[in-house]
Formats: structure tokens, C-alpha cells, sequence
């Protein structure tokens, strides 16, 4: 039986308040700190602020119990033993990750520090940083041996993010001496140990009690460089697939043929080739321009990652281009908008490749009808509805009466829609397809025009001008 250890969580984001119920989940004892009180009270009362699987069962079942919110990091900090910071590093104006959150808590904490403590970084923060907040502790009078500072970078995906947190591929943890990393060992010992999974009530996913995730001890510094590389790798075989796919595009090919074909080298893998949009979300943008900066500092000419950036900005102006192509003019044209999370699953709407496309075809002219299953509300709060925008109530509203339809997130429930009824619902039965939701050959079957990424178009099987092309 593993021992509950007193855990501080810092920031209650989805990183936090993920991380927050899961250590509650795996058997320790959790106090989360947020500084927005009306965060906290929505936290206490239940609320969990955020759409992902799993967190209202397990919010419901810690709070106030084994998880507590509030916002006094004074508290928390004098009664635990390691102090994970999960706060916000937005992406400056230059690109580099503004660390001003990570400091000011580094500097709290700090004051309130008086008996041995691990502090923990679990934002992603460039390299250096871990140095930087043990600076900021001693310049405010914290002897050197009352702390340490370890780096234990979180891998989790939005909408799959407990069970990402709770069945890792690995769990890293950066620590240059053998006490910190102990602590460390002992807090994720229900997952290494396997003792979790034998639990009835366990969460589901790939580990197990005979396959437990890998802890992966590291210096500090190779900790920090883990997560920035493995984000930038990641967007930047994004970029690469997109790439291939306009070359598909060019040469008449089928772009998930090229995937499957290179998916299945082992040493390439089948995951995170899928061509599309371009990648969004909180993470890859900022880490990618983040990780570019460190390299710019450092000296290293890492140009690659301007590339990928490049690959990924010209993704949505393609996009863009099909859908004036498919139409012939956007002036006045009415579209249907499938999706605005900057993923399916999810109502995170940062860096939402969707959104901005809704921006573009705004700009030149066209009347949009948006659904989405969960990010409505969000995206009403930057883009509210107006004579050019409106938000519908599932797609079929979106649909109706539009000249195209055009699918920007790739929601499993847009993939199980009703073809027949989607394309008696249209004005045109024309859809543009950002995701490859769709058989292309079914498309055609069923009476589309289906404009895809990679892969060539395909038009109703009747139409006459099918024939010609
Ligand atoms: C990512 C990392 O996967 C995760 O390990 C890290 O902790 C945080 O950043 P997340 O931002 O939740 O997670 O989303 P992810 O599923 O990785 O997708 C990121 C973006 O890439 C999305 O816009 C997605 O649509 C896009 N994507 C992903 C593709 O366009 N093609 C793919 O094959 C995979």
C-alpha cells in the first residue's frame, strides 16, 4: 500500500485541476490553489469549469474531502510536502513563454517556506527555469537545503486528459538529487507499482498491472527540453503530413494511403498523421514559438521549427482557397460551419485553427451559421452572433439552406450525421472537408461535391459534370 502524501497543486487550469483530482485519485491528499476566488467557489460547489471526461466523477467524489480549493498558498505551502506549479506560461510577444506567473508563485511559496519541501514544475516552461525558481527562492531568504526543485513535465491531451494522466506513456521527472526524486518516486509509486489498476473502480486505459508506466528519471534541464521537444516533434510531424497532403493534392494521390503506408514503419508510427486545418489548441503554437526562442538564445539555428510554423500558418489559407474554388466567389455566400474547438471532443477554443477560418470566410464577405457541441458559448464570448454570424442548434440548423457546408473540427458526432438528410438540407449539396471526416467515394454515392485534404475530390455520382472532370 502506497503512502497518501500532502500535495499543494498550483493553478487550477486543466493542468492543474487535472493533475489536483487525479493525485487525489491515486490515494494522496490534495490542496489546490487558485488565486481567482470565483474559480475556487465554482470548484467547491462542483462546478468543473471545464468539458473533460471523467473530471466531474472525480470532482465529485474528492471535493472538499480529499481535494480542497482555496486560495491561500501560504496554507497550502506549509502544509505539504511538494508543491506542484501548474500556473498559466502564455506566449509573450517575442514568442518566449512569459514567466511571470511561474515567479510570482516561486516567490510566494517562498515566503511561507519553512520546513523541507519539494516544488515541482509542472507548467511547460523553457529550459533554465528550474534554475530560475530556485534563485527567486533563496533571494528571498529560503536556505538552500529547506527545498528543491524538481521538473515533472505533463503529457496530457485536452479531452482525454485524465485518462492521460492516469496511464501515461511515461512520467518524467527531472530532478538533480536523490531526496527530491524520492518524493516524486512515492507520489506516482499507485501507477509505477501497478497498485492503482488492480482497483475495481479504476479509470480505464493502456496500463496495467503487469504493463505500469516507466518513470524516466532526469537531470533537471533534460526534463524541461523533454516536454519542449516532444510538443515541437509532435506539431512538427503535423506540419510534415500537411505538407504531404497539398503534395497529394498536386499529384492526384491519396494522402491517407501515404499515411497508412508510412504509419506502419515502426519507426515512424501511425499517430499524429493526420492531415488537416493545421494543429491549434494552448499547447503546440505556443510551445513550438516558445521552444524556437530558447534555441534562437541558446545560439542553435533550429530553423525547422519556423518551417513548421510557416507549413501550419499556409494550412489554413489553403483551406480557404478550396472553399473559394469549390464556390467560385465568397461574396454573399451562406456556410455552414461544422466545429470551432481547436479539436473534436473538447470546448477549448485557444488557437482554434476553426475559428480563425470563420474569421477568414467573415472577411471576405461570406454569412456564417456555426455548430458546435461544446464550444458555442466560448466562441460567442469572442465572436458574438450578428447579422453575418449566427449560431445554430445542432448541424442539421447549420446546414440548412447553406451553399456549402465545410467541417473545421473533427467531432466524432459530425462523422455519424445523416447524409441523406444533410444533403436534402443544403441549398447545395457541397461540403469541404477540413478533417476527412468522409469516404469520399460514399460522398458521391450519396450526391456531394466532397472537397477533402489529400485526396482527390469527388462529385455526385450522377452529376453530369462528374463526367467531364
Ligand atoms: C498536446 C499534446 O498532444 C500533449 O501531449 C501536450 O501535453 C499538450 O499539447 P492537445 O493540445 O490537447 O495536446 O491536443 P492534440 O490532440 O495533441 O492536438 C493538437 C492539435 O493538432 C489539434 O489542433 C489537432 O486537431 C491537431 N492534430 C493532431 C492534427 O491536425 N493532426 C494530427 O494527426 C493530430
Amino acid at each position: 500500500m502506497s503512502k497518501a502524501i500532502q500535495i499543494a497543486v498550483v493553478g487550477s487550469g486543466y493542468v492543474g485541476l487535472v493533475a489536483a483530482v487525479c493525485f487525489a485519485e491515486m490515494g494522496h491528499d490534495v490542496i489546490c490553489v487558485d488565486n481567482d476566488e470565483r474559480k475556487v467557489a465554482a470548484l467547491q460547489g462542483g462546478d468543473t469549469l471545464i468539458h473533460e471526461s471523467y473530471l466531474p466523477e472525480l470532482l465529485e467524489r474528492y471535493r472538499n474531502t480529499k481535494v480542497r480549493f482555496m486560495t491561500d498558498l501560504a496554507e497550502a505551502t506549509r502544509s505539504c510536502e511538494a508543491i506542484f506549479i501548474a500556473v498559466g506560461t502564455p506566449q509573450s510577444e517575442t514568442g518566449d513563454a512569459d514567466l511571470s506567473y511561474v515567479e510570482a508563485v516561486a516567490c510566494e511559496i517562498a515566503r511561507s517556506l519553512t520546513t523541507y519541501k519539494v516544488i515541482v514544475e509542472k507548467s511547460t516552461v523553457p529550459v533554465y527555469t528550474n534554475e530560475w525558481i530556485r534563485r527567486a527562492i533563496e533571494r528571498n531568504g529560503v536556505a538552500r537545503e529547506l527545498f528543491d526543485v524538481v521538473s515533472n513535465p505533463e503529457f496530457l491531451r485536452e479531452g482525454t486528459a485524465v485518462a492521460d494522466f492516469l496511464h501515461p506513456d511515461r512520467i518524467v521527472v527531472g530532478a538533480n538529487n536523490d531526496r527530491a526524486a524520492a518524493v516524486l518516486s512515492d507520489i506516482y509509486a499507485p501507477l509505477t507499482g501497478g497498485s492503482y489498476y488492480q482497483r475495481a473502480d479504476a479509470i480505464a486505459g493502456p496500463c496495467s498491472a503487469v504493463e505500469p508506466p516507466q518513470l524516466l528519471l532526469t537531470s533537471t534541464k533534460s526534463a524541461e527540453i523533454i516536454k519542449h521537444a516532444s510538443n515541437a516533434f509532435l506539431a512538427l510531424k503535423i506540419s510534415f503530413i500537411n505538407a504531404v497532403s497539398n503534395l497529394c493534392e498536386a499529384a492526384d494521390a491519396n494522402v491517407e494511403q501515404v499515411a497508412k503506408g508510412m504509419g506502419l514503419d515502426s519507426r515512424i508510427g501511425p499517430k499524429f498523421l493526420r492531415p488537416g486545418i493545421g494543429y491549434g489548441g494552448s499547447c503546440f503554437p505556443k510551445d513550438v514559438a516558445a521552444f524556437r526562442s530558447v534555441a534562437e538564445q541558446l545560439g542553435i539555428d533550429f530553423n525547422l521549427l519556423t518551417e513548421v510554423e510557416k507549413i501550419n500558418a499556409q494550412q489554413k489559407k489553403r483551406f480557404l482557397s478550396k472553399v473559394r474554388s469549390a464556390l467560385w466567389t465568397l461574396r454573399g455566400k451562406r456556410i455552414g460551419v461544422l466545429g470551432l474547438a481547436f479539436k473534436g471532443e473538447t470546448d477549448d477554443i485557444r488557437e482554434s485553427p476553426a475559428i480563425e477560418l470563420v474569421q477568414m470566410l467573415m472577411a471576405e464577405g461570406c454569412s456564417i451559421v456555426a455548430y458546435d457541441p461544446a464550444a458555442m458559448k466560448r466562441t460567442a464570448e469572442v465572436l458574438p452572433e450578428s447579422p453575418q454570424l449566427r449560431y445554430a442548434l445542432d448541424s442539421y440548423a447549420a446546414a440548412d439552406d447553406a451553399d456549402a457546408l465545410v467541417i473545421l473540427t473533427d467531432w466524432a458526432e459530425f462523422a455519424a450525421l445523416d447524409l441523406d438528410r444533410l444533403n436534402k438540407t443544403l441549398r447545395y449539396p457541397i461540403m469541404i472537408d477540413g478533417r476527412n471526416l468522409f469516404d469520399p467515394q460514399i460522398m458521391a454515392e450519396r450526391g456531394f461535391t466532397y472537397i477533402s485534404t489529400g485526396r482527390p475530390a469527388t462529385y455526385p455520382v450522377r452529376d453530369p459534370l462528374a463526367a467531364e472532370a
